[in-house]
């Protein structure tokens, strides 16, 4: 079983040596004279409890137990005190200590004290693992150990425990948005309610109103005769995600502006007032202020929404994190795909590192798909991955002009003349848009589902490369 381990902190020796002696039975104790000692011990060892007279030599309890909170926020502190100091107890008490006991100790009293703080420990670390098997079973991994990363991720379990504050998340498609308004959902304390995401883009402009906060029964011919519960509704408690926030029409946005100012919104055709609590998580890989300069974005609402900003950095500016990210993806792979890959051979990973990843996460984690499905072994060769090396790994033989061929299918055959490897792949892609659209009838919501990129990326990119089709 798991031995508790506690500290005993008094300048007392007789205290000291007697509290410790008490306590050595059932727990790992150490006792210390002064707070400094202690706090110093802590750098080494992290005690589950602390117990800390109030009168010591140097720094007092109260200063002391100041500095354990702010380095330990987690530890519990037992304060000693002399005399009933009520004064003194209750700001302690304020300053996040657990309990207090009074001298002369009562050691029966101080058991009974100590057996409620470490039910207090015991039941925290029960919660928190659930909350981690909860996480594990809802959603994929977070990979990143770039710096760039790790202070985003450092927001997001900041941001987790507040969690009624609205966060807009920016970044750049395909690079985890929507993973971290998941993340920061499951590490708050609601995470048993509900997630609820909405993509503003797939959803028709007139359509939105009813969709986010639900239409009254006969609200409009073709109405569901009992009505429709919305979203927002549907996330009471939890957390409502608003995908692509900047594809908002007008009235919607004026509507949710509504909402997040009382919590308060009407059904489509209703004139019930409903009451919802949730927070709100938007993302968006638009610039929303230039967006609100240009009239496309109300002002009010971006600072309503705009509480804490995440930025997610793109892939290439974690360049440290790609070769992590692919064998997190490959381990994934191997699982679906019954393959045994244990590793990435070097010239792959470094192509990886080179390539400039438009798609960022989503883009890494197709190409490692497509990879893994299609090859065999236990190395994931530069062949398999199917990406070019940068440039600059070529050998030096000379190039002569390099033709700027149309992709007609098949890989294009190098010779000593070279290509131009950027138009070969926008002819591949002006490919890919183009038939994606032939078949889905010219709607840009599905072609774009069927590329797996976003509608925004497969516009600006239909008309960089294809006007003159368009
Ligand atoms: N740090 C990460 N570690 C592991 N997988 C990740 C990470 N970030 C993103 N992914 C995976 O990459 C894919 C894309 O992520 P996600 O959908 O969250 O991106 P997004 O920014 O919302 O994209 P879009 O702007 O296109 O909506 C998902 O499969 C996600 O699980
Ligand atoms: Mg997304």
């Amino acid at each position: 079983m798991l031995q508790y381990s506690i500290y005993i902190v008094d300048d007392e020796e007789m205290v000291r040596e007697g509290v410790a002696t008490a306590l050595k039975k059932r727990y790992h104790v150490e006792a210390f004279a002064t707070a400094e000692n202690a706090i110093e011990a802590m750098e080494n060892s992290n005690p589950d409890l602390i117990l800390l007279d109030i009168g010591l030599p140097g720094m007092n309890g109260v200063e002391g137990l100041k500095e354990i909170k702010q380095r330990h926020p987690e530890n519990l502190v037992i304060m000693i005190t002399a005399y009933e100091d009520l004064e003194t107890v209750v700001s302690a008490m304020k300053l996040g200590a657990y309990d207090y006991v009074v001298k002369p100790l009562h050691m029966e009293t101080l058991l009974v004290t100590i057996q409620n703080a470490l039910e207090t420990i015991r039941m925290r670390k029960e919660i928190q693992a659930l909350q981690e098997q909860y996480i594990n079973e809802n959603i994929p991994g977070f990979i990143g150990e770039s710096n760039v990363i790790q202070s985003v991720m450092k927001t997001v379990n900041k941001v987790a425990q507040s969690p009624t504050i609205p966060i807009l998340i920016s970044g750049e498609t395909g690079t985890g948005k929507e993973l971290i308004a998941s993340t920061i959902h499951y590490r708050s304390s609601n995470y048993k309610e509900p997630f609820v995401a909405v993509n503003c883009a797939a959803i028709p402009k007139e359509l939105i109103e009813s969709e986010l906060f639900g239409y009254e029964k006969g609200a409009f011919s073709g109405a569901s005769v009992s009505g429709k519960k919305g979203l927002v509704e549907s996330a009471q408690g939890g957390t409502l995600f608003l995908d692509e926030i900047g594809d908002l029409s007008s009235e919607a946005q004026a509507k949710l502006l509504r909402f997040l100012e009382g919590g308060e919104f009407y059904k489509v055709g209703g004139t019930k007032k409903y009451h919802v609590k949730t927070r709100i998580v938007s993302a968006t890989n638009k610039n929303l202020l230039k967006m609100i300069e240009e009239g496309g974005f109300r002002g009010d609402l971006y600072y309503r929404l705009a509480v804490v900003k995440l930025d997610v950095p793109s892939l290439s500016q974690r360049s440290d994190d790609i070769v992590l990210i692919a064998k997190y993806f490959l381990a994934e792979f191997n699982k679906k795909y019954n393959k045994s890959f244990v590793t990435i051979s070097t010239d792959a990973c470094e192509a990886l590192v080179a390539h400039p990843w438009k798609g960022n996460i989503r883009q890494l984690r197709n190409i490692i798909e497509g990879a893994s499905l299609m090859a065999n072994g236990h190395e994931l060769t530069i062949e398999d991955l199917g990406i070019a090396g940068e440039p600059s790994h070529r050998t030096g033989e000379t190039v002569e002009s390099a033709p700027n061929p149309e992709f007609e299918g098949g890989f294009p055959t190098i010779t000593h003349s070279g290509i131009d490897l950027p138009a070969v792949i926008e002819s591949l892609e002006k490919h890919c848009i183009l038939e994606a659209l032939k078949v889905v009838g010219d709607n840009e919501s599905r072609a774009a589902e069927i590329l797996n990129i976003s509608r925004d990326t497969l516009r600006y990119r239909r008309k960089k490369l294809c006007c003159d089709d368009a």
